[in-house]
């Protein structure tokens, strides 16, 4: 399906696609267990009751997906390390394999550290976790560092608090509601760390992967607006604004872990400068006050005790997730970011976009990473500093608590038999990537 043709980038800019270790690599056997894998053993827990043990082989097969990569022409390769096969014999020879292959396929790799397959025994509520990675990271670093230029610490830490420790969708499956927010201190802590270590082992660009989604108020009623005010503090700015102020949002350190001191010298880690910072967009929210029940959201459930409600956004197409369509929110959720951080946000690349559509000839798909695409074009025509793009997803892979239900990939994997097979969306984003390239005129 062609579209019409998409705006220049500017030169330089970087188009690629992301995936994830525990998404995709299965050889489960040959590493250590993850907090994943412990969670998806407990009865319920993932709706089709699938483990990623095998997942899409990709730790097999990854000659096959790096010849995809080549093939679609992208620039850039965003994967995650697995700690828990880093901590396996031969897990960081994985890595190394996989690194070369892209080199010499001509794609640069971009691998994030902590995409959530935390190994099972470690616990983000433990401050010590914090350490443990940044010496994870400096083994990870020593070892790839001479290849890898641009590196992501940590894969959206709002989620893996929310999901996995407030509301017990997602691994670890904690539902400490507040009582959370430990876990996210411990994780931003963890980032500083870790940037200290790259730093110190030689990395040149660093980044971390946070997931960003504007805040639509339900409607002008305070409590609504009140209500949605919150729930943006609690996705968004507690997420960037230690890193890019070196502050909690008002009323958030006080519920931190240690006392103030211990906080603000921990904040001082936090908000090591970054190279740049990748934003995670699918959709934005639209928010309420409570309703007294409990409220269904794209796949998630939020107590009823939460002091705000998610809405629908009506009158837009969804997702096969059910999340709204919405590609201007990644225009106003840029120049937001840059209205709201001046000169201390440093140049933004957009780390994981995309969405979930059964089928081969995937012209939805399509839709929406053309209106993506054109909006983020939209936010470098208003300034602001961007200066990638990645596909959420190369592959159709395991989507955490919905197991294989959702196909995010532009490739299409028949799990039964592993083959896999592009899909027109592929064949398009090969087609948007030839013509940014081709000389102007
Ligand atoms: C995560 C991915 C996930 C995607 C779609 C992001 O929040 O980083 O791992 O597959 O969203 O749900």
């Amino acid at each position: 399906m062609a579209t019409q043709p998409i705006p220049r980038f500017p030169d330089g800019f970087l188009w690629g696609v992301s995936t994830s270790a525990h998404q995709i690599e299965g050889a489960a056997r040959l590493r250590e267990p993850s907090v994943w894998d412990v969670f998806t053993a407990e009865p319920g827990r993932v709706k089709d009751g699938s483990t990623a043990a095998v997942a899409c082989d990709h730790y097999h097969r990854y000659r096959e997906d790096v010849a995809l990569l080549a093939d679609l022409g992208v620039d850039a390769y965003r994967f995650s390390v697995s700690w828990p096969r880093v901590n396996s014999p031969g897990g960081l020879d994985f890595y190394d394999r996989l690194v070369d292959e892209l080199c010499a396929a001509g794609v640069r790799p971009v691998p994030t550290l902590f995409h959530w397959d935390l190994p099972a025994g470690l616990d983000w509520l433990e401050r010590d976790t914090a350490s443990r990675f940044a010496r994870y990271v400096t083994r990870v670093a020593d070892r790839l560092g001479d290849r890898v230029v641009r590196w992501i610490t940590l894969n959206e830490p709002a989620e893996h608090t929310l999901l996995g420790h407030a509301l017990g969708t997602h691994a670890p499956g904690r539902t400490l509601l507040f009582d959370a927010l430990p876990a996210a201190h411990h994780q931003l802590l963890a980032h500083g760390l870790a940037v200290r270590a790259l730093r110190a082992a030689g990395a040149a660009e660093i980044g971390i992967a946070n997931s960003h989604g504007p805040t639509w108020p339900a409607s002008d009623d305070p409590a609504d607006r009140e209500a949605a005010d919150f729930y943006d503090l609690l996705l968004n700015r507690l997420f960037s604004d230690p890193l890019l102020t070196g502050r909690y949002p008002e009323g958030i350190a006080e519920l931190m872990p240690g006392d103030a001191r211990r906080v603000d010298a921990d904040l001082e880690i936090i908000a090591e400068p970054l190279d740049w910072y990748g934003v995670n967009y699918y959709a934005p929210a639209r928010v309420g006050a409570p309703q007294g029940a409990k409220t269904v959201f794209g796949g998630l459930t939020l107590p009823a005790e939460l002091p705000f409600s998610v809405r629908a956004i009506e009158g837009r197409p969804v997702t096969d997730f059910g999340w709204p369509v919405v590609p201007e929110g990644l225009t106003e959720l840029l120049t937001g970011l840059r209205d709201r951080y001046g000169d201390r946000l440093p140049p933004v690349v957009i780390t994981e976009n995309g969405c979930s559509y059964e089928g081969l000839d995937d012209r939805d798909r399509i839709a929406y990473l053309d209106g993506h695409v054109r909006a983020l074009h939209g936010a470098v025509a208003a300034g602001v500093d961007v200066r990638g793009y990645f596909v959420w997803s190369l592959l159709d892979n395991f989507e955490w608590a919905e197991g294989y239900a959702r196909r995010f990939g532009l490739v299409h994997v028949d799990f039964a038999t592993l083959e896999r097979t592009p899909k027109a969306s592929y064949a398009w984003f090969r087609e948007v990537l030839r013509a940014q390239r081709a000389p102007v005129g």
